[in-house]
């Protein structure tokens, strides 16, 4: 049995994540995690929200609350929203807690000893109408490299570029608008990772084997285009004060930690939280010297993350020459667009989770997502393929499938899984058949890779249906009644095998149909003996024909949807 730790990117604190940030992390981490559940692995799965910053104070700002007060609000919304998506986190923290604080003053501490944080005297920008400094998304103007004109001052969303305050021109504050800014002297801590590109380096090539192209990519660009000091203070009251020696930082008392040292620091500090609420032991996860050598570390996360997973977060972890955990593999996602256009909060365009969950049921959208994933390349989300991906794969082919057989078991056979028969060639190409996709999803999976897997799944749906038509159990039981008995337990038993494959993709559908057979959740990965899987359902045991599993699409609600929330014409 393998060990396995996932995290997904955590999302910030600052309202309801749209559909692409679901796509790009959150979700095909589920369905990872629910896969390696299913096979037997340990398995734990950690996120958390991200609620220092700049993002969580200028919300807290816009809804006229204090910051402690929207991030409590607000982590337990982005916790029961998540939760009804069916994310099985094994543990959602906060990057607020306690632990982080300890560990990220530790990492710190850890690099500052080794020579590897300095003290400087930095540039910053300063608005005097606000009379305060503008760190990261305070200020906003034109992008150096793209000349996007809403370029944030810690990152343009156009280009992806990692950006500093001072680079933007015709920079203004976010709070009062106000282009009366200059740049005066502040002190922050710089981490080191000017010397620390050879230790990263020399990491990356040991792991970048293994990592997708997307990763590689990123990884390598900022390791070629050379790394740089990075600051990791900021001018700001909410967040991880800066300590040395137990006490405030002398010259730092105003300041905290910049959110993005602190917030992968959360990933080990949300493990510490769970371990904290269950007595299990964290350490086995994270030290290397304490049995975490053992596990596989995956990360999920948009392309906009890379960097500061293959270079930030790994800098802190090896200049603290202490024995953590890093990333084995590393899953990134390109974007999720909405019509072409990015999904925009300040715009409403776009679908949000918790609108999206009011609409249908989450395994429509979890469906559609996963099997859209956008992997090769940004896809864009329209409501008309929506529509026809779910009627389709959902309705026409699993839903049908599972009702057909259920139903006319009900009526033929009481409702009993049927006795009797021998399966004959048809149900041995069948078992072939199953097989063959059976090795290519798990594979797919293991592989992490999501459009790939979901074809695999919508194929093993597929040969039911085309089994079915073939054996066609109505014709049969009017002249051969042990042919039928054969054709409605074998398909059966199938409709059971695609419920615990289909699970990490569709679990409420999955347990819903495992549950009308009398199965248990969470199923089990089906073993490779496709034979004897088709042979699990003991003759004689009910079978009800589970509710309506997914609703159909309708025309009118995707005309009403897209005046809603946008379409084609909003692109
Ligand atoms: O980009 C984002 O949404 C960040 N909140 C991701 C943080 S990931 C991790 F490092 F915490
Ligand atoms: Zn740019």
């Amino acid at each position: 049995m393998a060990r396995i730790l996932i995290t997904s990117a955590l999302p910030y604190i600052n309202g309801v994540k749209h559909l692409g940030t679901l796509t790009g992390s959150m979700l095909p981490a589920d369905v990872f995690a629910r896969f390696q559940r299913a096979r037997g692995n340990e398995t734990l799965y950690i996120c958390a929200t991200d609620e220092h910053g700049t993002p969580a104070e200028l919300a807290a700002a816009e809804a006229g609350q204090d910051v402690r007060t929207y991030c409590d609000e607000h982590h337990v919304l982005q916790h029961d929203i998540g939760r009804a998506f069916g994310l099985s986190w094994d543990w959602f923290g906060r990057s607020s807690n306690a632990p982080n604080h300890r560990l990220t003053q530790h990492f710190a501490q850890k690099l500052e000893a080794n020579s590897l944080i300095e003290e400087r005297t930095d540039k910053m920008v300063y608005s005097i109408d606000d009379r305060r400094f503008l760190p990261d998304r305070y200020v906003e103007g034109t992008c150096p490299r793209c000349a996007y004109d809403r370029a944030r001052g810690d990152q343009c969303d156009n280009c992806g570029e990692l950006l500093d305050p001072t680079d933007l021109i015709a920079p203004h504050s976010v709070i009062s608008g106000s282009t009366n800014i200059e740049v005066r002297d502040t002190r922050h801590l710089y981490v080191l990772q000017t010397k620390l590109e050879g230790r990263i380096r020399d990491w990356v090539d040991s792991r970048a084997d293994s990592w997708p192209t997307l990763t590689r990519g990123i990884a390598y660009k900022h390791l070629d285009e050379g790394l740089i000091d990075r600051g990791i203070t900021r001018d700001l009251a909410w967040g991880i004060p800066v300590v040395r020696d137990g006490a405030p930082r002398p010259g730092f008392e105003n300041k905290v930690f910049y959110v993005w040292f602190d917030a992968p620091i959360e990933y080990i500090g949300a493990t510490v939280e769970w371990s904290e609420a269950t007595g299990a032991d964290w350490k086995r996860w994270w030290r290397n010297d304490e049995g975490a050598a053992d596990v596989e570390y995956v990360q999920f996360m948009g392309k906009d993350n890379v960097a500061f997973h293959t270079v930030n977060f790994p800098a802190t972890i090896l200049g603290s020459g202490e024995p953590w955990k890093l990333v084995d593999r590393l899953k990134a996602f390109n974007w999720l667009n909405w019509y072409g256009d990015k999904f925009s909060t300040t715009n409403k365009r776009g679908v949000f989770m918790d609108a999206a969950l009011e609409l249908l049921p989450p395994d429509l959208w979890r469906w559609y997502l996963t099997a859209n994933a956008p992997e090769g390349s940004d896809t864009a989300f329209t409501w008309e393929q929506f529509q026809s991906t779910v009627n389709k794969d959902l309705a026409d082919v699993l839903g049908n499938f599972v009702n057909r057989i259920a139903k006319f078991n009900e009526v033929r056979f009481e409702g009993l899984v049927p006795a009797g028969g021998e399966p004959g060639p048809l149900e041995d190409k069948l078992v072939a058949d199953v097989a063959a996709q059976l090795v290519e999803l798990t594979s797919q999976l293991d592989a992490i890779e999501m459009r790939k897997a979901a074809q695999a799944v919508r194929a093993l749906w597929v040969l039911g249906n085309e089994y079915l038509q073939e054996a066609a159990p109505w014709t049969a039981i009017k002249t051969d009644p042990a042919r039928a008995a054969v054709v409605v337990r074998t398909g059966l038993n199938l409709a059971a095998l695609y419920a615990r494959v289909s699970a990490p993709f569709i679990p409420f559908a999955a347990e819903s149909i495992l549950s009308a057979f009398g199965e248990p959740w969470p199923a089990a990965w089906p073993s490779t003996d496709v034979a004897a899987e088709l042979s699990r359902l003991e003759a004689g045991r009910p079978i009800r024909v589970p509710d309506v599993l997914f609703p159909k699409v309708l025309d009118e609600q995707i005309a009403e949807w897209t005046e809603r929330f946008g379409g084609a014409q909003g692109a």
